[in-house]
């Protein structure tokens, strides 16, 4: 619990500045996304501390195939580590884990594992753990008025295409957090976003930690959340 106060329900982060935090420290960019992932643990264990149910991480949109390759392979060498390491580094955490995407292009191997970390903790609830790799929030709409049209849907409601989003049953963001001082979306979650408190910090995302995340939740807490109702 954060403060005594009531947590969000599910923050949702855009991991940005990777590449400009290495470039102060004169380090390749792949040494910004390994930092990264130590960021991302630090994230998990704050978020479960704090009693939130859903973190979602944006770690490949569907724009980030225009990088160089040694890069897009990088990263996807670090999500599979990240993957292949989560027995261990969250033993007993009781973590479920959620890719949301379009798998279809990336590699065989990451899919596997991918799969598998997917199948190997769909039983737990402590928290849930969305990762977007290939993911836009385009694609994702797309995707789920394909899957209705293939199932003669006809007179499409937002349940609908709530229902055929890649995970069903995400209850939309209360929080949209965007490191590295950018203020913009960058195609994630457009459909779940339409109330979401969206923050921006300055800082990158290597440097994100316990104190970072405070500061998020102090200015989550000073918004005023009407859902285009009045105030109560
Ligand atoms: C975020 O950091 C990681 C991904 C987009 C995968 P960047 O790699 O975008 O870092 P900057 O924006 O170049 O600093
Ligand atoms: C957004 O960051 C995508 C991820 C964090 C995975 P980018 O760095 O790719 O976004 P732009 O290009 O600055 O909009
Ligand atoms: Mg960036």
């Amino acid at each position: 619990m954060y403060k005594g106060k009531q947590p969000p329900n599910h923050i949702a982060i855009i991991m940005d500045g990777n590449g400009r935090w290495a470039k102060e420290r004169f380090l390749p960019r792949k040494a910004g996304h390994k930092k990264g992932v130590d960021a991302i643990k630090k994230a998990v264990y704050t978020a479960e501390e704090y009693g939130i149910k859903y973190i979602t991480f944006y770690a490949f949109s569907t724009e980030n195939w225009k990088r160089p390759k040694d890069e897009i392979n990088s990263l996807f060498s670090l999500i599979e580590e990240f993957v292949n390491k989560f027995d261990k580094e969250f033993k007993g955490k009781e973590y479920r884990i959620n890719i949301m995407g379009d798998l279809s292009k990336l590699p065989d191997d990451l899919v596997l594992s991918l799969n598998s970390i997917c199948e190997r903790t769909k039983a737990f609830d402590k928290l849930i753990i969305n990762i977007g790799i290939n993911y836009g929030g385009r694609d994702e709409i797309v995707h789920a008025v394909n899957k209705l049209i293939e199932n003669n849907k006809t007179n499409i409601s937002e349940k609908d295409i709530k229902d055929n989003l890649y995970i069903n049953y995400l209850p939309d963001p209360d929080i949209i957090l965007r490191t590295a001082g950018e203020k913009r979306l960058s195609n994630f979650l457009l459909w779940q976003c339409a109330y979401s408190e969206l923050i921006f910090i300055d800082e990158y995302w290597p440097e994100f930690d316990k104190d970072l995340f405070d500061r998020v939740l102090d200015e989550y807490y000073l918004r005023n959340r009407r859902f285009g109702g009045l105030n109560a």
